[in-house]
């Protein structure tokens, strides 16, 4: 299992030294894992000038998995466009193809009333978001700031989807459903935008491979609306890169916080980038106060959808739902009546069950 781990900016080495140490458990149990340690983002940037340098792009080419912890502060928001913490970040995600982002929104019940909605409300959740991460407007050009045809200047993007693109990430989709419940909502504007029109038409046409799958289709206003107001009517949704971005952080709070929700970006041969969906939150950055348990159970996914080893991400999902058993809370999801832990502790607590 070879593995590149990226602790990036901000709180990302401490919640990446916590899963880590997780790592460092099972390879002490004999899990044949071999690692290497490299910056990404603004810890890049620092090094290199670069945030992601040939150093970082040689290593992550050479393994199966990548981890991940953030990247991003505001000491970079000065910084051209091409050399901001972020921009890593997209670069690394083009450069690997790693087209098919899934983020699971699962509420352990132990957490029902760290939530903002009603515990009834949220209650036995699990959703399973699939975000197209490698095009969309994210990657359409033209883009840019420039000066119109009126003097006016103007900034501009273009949202743009090819088929194949498209029928890629609707079959990693359709694959995932047909694991779960086989129910797929696929979210899009095709009142409005004709790329997520043709996005539309392209779902559709693929689901005649599936015909054990219930397809609906949402516009995005409303899924962002049913998202909050019933979101257990829900289990698989796919989406284009946009959407998905907003979707995702949405869908996050439904799960207690953000400091829950771990992901995975793959490509079509199960290499994967594995990061916690949360950002590099600078505010609380080596205070040793953030939540390790998003990245841990990054972790998790890493076994299950790389090295398929479901028995190992079972065993770490296992342990991060006893360590909340048990009442471990960081400051993001502590409520009265539980224990107000550190980033570290946490990561002891899940070391030490595991
Ligand atoms: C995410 C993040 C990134 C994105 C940023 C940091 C570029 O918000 O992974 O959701 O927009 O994809
Ligand atoms: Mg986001």
């Amino acid at each position: 299992m070879k593995i590149a781990i990226l602790p990036g900016d901000g709180i990302g080495p401490e919640i990446v030294a916590q899963a880590g140490r997780v790592l460092d458990k099972l390879k002490t149990e004999g899990l044949p894992v071999e690692t290497t340690t490299v910056p990404l983002g603004g810890a890049a940037y620092d090094q290199y000038g670069d945030p992601y340098p040939a150093v970082t792009r040689d290593a992550v080419r050479a393994v199966d998995a990548i981890l991940l912890g953030a990247v991003g502060g505001p000491q970079y928001d000065a910084l051209p466009r091409e050399k901001r913490p972020e921009r890593g970040l997209l670069a690394i995600r083009k450069d690997l193809g790693l087209f098919g982002n899934l983020r699971p929104a699962i509420l352990y019940p132990e957490l029902a009333g760290a939530s903002t909605l009603k515990p009834e409300v949220v209650s036995g959740l699990d959703i399973m978001i699939v975000r197209e991460l490698t095009g969309d407007i994210y990657f359409g050009q033209p883009r840019g700031i420039h000066v119109n045809a009126e003097g006016e200047r103007e900034g501009f993007n273009t949202m743009r989807y090819s088929e194949s693109e498209i029928r890629r990430i609707a079959k990693v989709a359709f694959d995932i459903a047909m694991k779960r419940n086989k129910k797929l909502c696929s979210v899009d504007k095709a009142n409005v935008l004709e790329c997520t029109e043709f996005w539309k038409e392209i779902v559709t046409d693929v689901a005649k491979q599936y015909p054990e799958v219930a397809l609906s289709h949402m516009y995005v206003d409303n899924a962002a609306m049913q998202l909050v107001r019933n979101p257990k009517q829900f289990d698989v949704i796919v989406t284009g890169n946009i959407f998905g971005d907003i979707l995702s952080d949405e869908a996050s709070m439904l799960s207690g916080s953000i400091g829950m929700l771990p992901s995975a970006s793959l490509d079509a041969h199960n290499k994967g980038l594995y990061e916690p969906c949360h950002g590099s939150a600078p505010d609380i950055a080596g205070k040793n106060l953030a939540n390790p348990l998003a990245t841990i159970l990054s972790l998790a996914m890493m076994m299950r959808y790389t090295f398929a080893r479901e028995d190992l991400a079972k065993r770490i999902e296992g342990a991060v739902q006893t360590v909340l058993r048990k009442g471990y809370r960081t400051a993001d999801i502590y409520e009265q009546g539980t224990e107000k832990v550190s980033c570290s502790v946490m990561g002891d607590a899940v070391v030490a069950v595991l």
